[in-house]
């Protein structure tokens, strides 16, 4: 008999008929110093806590529960350096040892409970140290991702105000090596915090900051030679483990916060049920630190779970080839690989019919899981046709910090249907609604929103911001929040997302603010005024695309100008941003009150069906744009 997901169904509805008794019951996997006696309290300010009166420490339920439990010789953490061709395990004994004298050097600069960390490192195994030393010492981490600009990383460093940095020499990407000292150096400075202690791994062939430049720089491997061992802290389940900043649809990132309690619940709930990964299987999330799906499934649920975690220093092409992903599953022996769609698709540009694949034995492979973007049809079946394992999409968001929409691989799994990510995971009470807010019927597309209260793990509230919290997320549905996503679900319940209802992008997975780089742009002395649009694309999904009108009297040859605002946005928000395209055009079609038609702009661009609104104020200006906006299209 195939999969039906009755088991599934069941559970679902009792997680909204009886949330206490669900999530008091999940609760119970977690090892507390003070187990919770409610699951929620809804009076706590903005909008309730989960486990109120229970006490825990998260770094204690990934690491040292393991040792204590008899698995202290388990892999922990196995860091597959492609970049490098060099490999490291870390049992769970080690993981702890380590992380436990990182928390002594943290302490030692002053670091105690409620105290902000930035980390800034890529994909090395200090990252997942550095974050549960943090943990350990009840501080609140705050990781930025390595392709942010120093701009950036200084409007996370003056929101965060953290007592240390955490860094590196460098990163490497396949065509250059990254220099992190002199980014940081001038964050700080941009932030106006120069003498903050910069505690840095070392990296050999990087060249460091230039002469005249300094940091108080505390060396990672020395410090930790004479650190003291730091013990677990206890804190409240409400207390926040971290600040992750993610892209609005303002230039300011949001200070996502992720509680203790509710996020270790969950993620060991998902870990079990929704990708049906236990203590010693291997496990490979194939994304970064700095992104919302390496805080959860690189560091703190497989650790959480007693799993092997895997970390990759590389890319799916280019590190040296097509095959580095089954290469990766077959060394390893990985059960579960979670990975962006768009890395699918950029192994198949290279390597359509998956040749490579043939020189590795994939066997002990039974999932392939996701997220980050929208599953296309297309990647779906052909992933599932060349691996041969189900392909599981689930769709989720920094602020959720796990699942809303997944297929429960560890309980009766659902039967999936391409294009949707399938049900509402437990807690999420998830509706469509029309722009007033009144629910659509099946298969219309609509705002997907959620009703208070959403489950344990997701955000309580933004960095020291409960108004914008409010404002960003619960104003526009009152009694919802809303996602910024759009969708439809059929007449089987199952969910399908279709993309944002607002100026956030998502290229190659990662998630980017046009109004960011719309702020950037429109700083050229050149521009008068510009849109920037996600453009679809077939490798990364969506591309920043600019469209800027010239000031009165500016002579610049429009290829010049390109190369500067691409400089311009690689300078100020970073390679990420992949911003590549920006066309000089006579006008920007508006309506009568002055505000850019941007979706319209981007609806002709992808060559979708569109109406433009009567509002416009003059119609001959998106007529003449048509040609502009379409040359692209196949
Ligand atoms: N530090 C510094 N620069 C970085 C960086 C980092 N950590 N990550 C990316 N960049 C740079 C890249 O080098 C590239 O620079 P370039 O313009 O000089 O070439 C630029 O940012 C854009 O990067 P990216 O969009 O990743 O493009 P790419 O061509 O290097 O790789 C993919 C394309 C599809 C292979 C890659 O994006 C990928 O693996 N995506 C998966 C995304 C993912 O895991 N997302 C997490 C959500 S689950
Ligand atoms: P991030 O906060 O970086 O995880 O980005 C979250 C956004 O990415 C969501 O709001 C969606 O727009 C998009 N997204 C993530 N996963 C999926 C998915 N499985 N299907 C469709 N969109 C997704």
């Amino acid at each position: 008999m195939g999969p039906t997901g009755i088991g599934f169904r069941e559970e679902y509805q009792r997680s909204l008929s009886d949330p206490e008794g669900f999530w008091l019951g999940a609760a119970q996997a977690v090892e507390w110093t003070a187990p919770p006696a409610r699951a929620f309290d809804g009076s706590l300010p903005p909008a309730g806590r989960w486990f109120p009166d229970g006490e825990l420490n998260t770094c204690f339920n990934a690491l040292d529960r393991h040792v204590a439990a008899g698995h202290g010789d388990r892999t922990a953490l196995i860091h597959d350096s492609a970049m490098t061709g060099v490999q490291r395990t870390y049992t769970y004994r080690e993981l702890t040892d380590q992380v436990a004298r990182f928390a002594g050097v943290l302490r030692a600069q002053g670091v105690g409970r409620g105290d902000r960390v930035l980390i800034y490192l890529p994909m090395i195994p200090e990252a997942a140290i550095a974050m549960l030393a943090a943990a350990r010492l009840g501080a609140i981490h705050s990781v930025v991702f390595g392709g942010f600009a120093a701009s950036e990383l200084a409007t996370r460093l003056s929101d965060a105000a953290p007592k240390v940095v955490v860094t590196t020499s460098g990163g490497l990407e396949p065509n250059r090596a990254i220099e992190y000292l002199p980014t940081v150096h001038e964050a700080l400075a941009k932030a106006g915090m120069p003498e903050l202690p910069v505690i840095t791994k070392h990296r050999d062939g990087f060249a460091g900051l230039p002469e005249g430049r300094q940091l108080n720089t505390v060396d990672w491997d020395t410090a930790l030679a004479d650190a003291e061992p730091a013990a677990c802290v206890p804190v409240k389940a409400g207390d926040p483990l971290y600040i992750l900043y993610t892209s609005g649809t303002t230039g300011t990132p949001k200070g996502v916060v992720r509680d203790n309690g509710g996020h270790a619940v969950v993620l060991l709930w998902s870990m079990a049920n929704l990708y049906d990964i236990h203590t010693g299987d291997v496990w490979w999330t194939a994304s970064d630190v700095g992104w919302v799906v390496g805080h959860s499934y690189i560091v703190y649920g497989p650790l959480l779970a007693g799993a092997t975690t895997l970390m990759y220093e590389g890319k799916p092409v280019g590190t040296p080839d097509a095959g580095a992903f089954w290469r990766v599953i077959e060394q390893h022996k990985v059960k579960a690989l979670f990975t962006a769609p768009t890395a699918l698709r950029a192994i198949r540009k290279v390597d359509p019919e998956a040749e490579l694949l043939k020189k590795h034995d994939v066997g002990h492979l039974q999932t392939l899981f996701t997220a980050g973007e929208r599953l296309d049809v297309d990647t779906y079946h052909w992933a599932g046709r060349v691996l041969g394992v189900p392909v599981v999409d689930h769709w989720w968001q920094t602020e959720t910090g796990w699942a809303i929409v997944g297929n429960p691989r560890g309980l009766d799994p659902l039967p999936i249907k391409a294009g949707s990510p399938t049900l509402p995971m437990p807690g999420y009470d998830l509706r469509i609604v029309d722009g007033l807010g009144a629910e659509v019927a099946a298969g219309e597309e609509g705002n997907i929103v959620l009703r208070l209260p959403l489950p344990p793990g997701t955000l309580p509230t933004l960095w020291q911001d409960d108004q914008r919290f409010k404002d960003s997320y619960l104003s526009a549905f009152p009694g919802f929040y809303a996602t910024g996503d759009s969708g439809y679900v059929d007449d089987d319940g199952y969910v399908f997302v279709m993309g944002r209802t607002d100026d956030v992008i998502n290229v190659a997975g990662h998630r980017l603010s046009t109004g960011a780089i719309e702020q950037v742009v429109g700083t050229h002395a050149a521009v008068a005024e510009c849109a920037v649009l996600g453009v679809a694309d077939a490798l990364k999904g969506q591309k920043a695309v600019g469209y800027v009108v010239l000031k009165a009297g500016a002579s610049i040859a429009p290829e010049v100008l390109e190369k500067e605002l691409v400089a311009l946005v690689r300078r100020e928000i970073g390679p990420v941003a992949d911003f590549k395209t920006a066309v000089v055009v006579e006008a920007l079609p508006k309506t009568r009150s002055g505000k850019i038609l941007r979706k319209t702009m981007r609806q002709i661009a992808d060559g979708d069906d569109y109406v433009v609104p009567s509002t416009i104020e003059d119609r001959s200006v998106i007529d003449s744009l048509i040609p502009v906006l379409t040359e692209n299209l196949p």
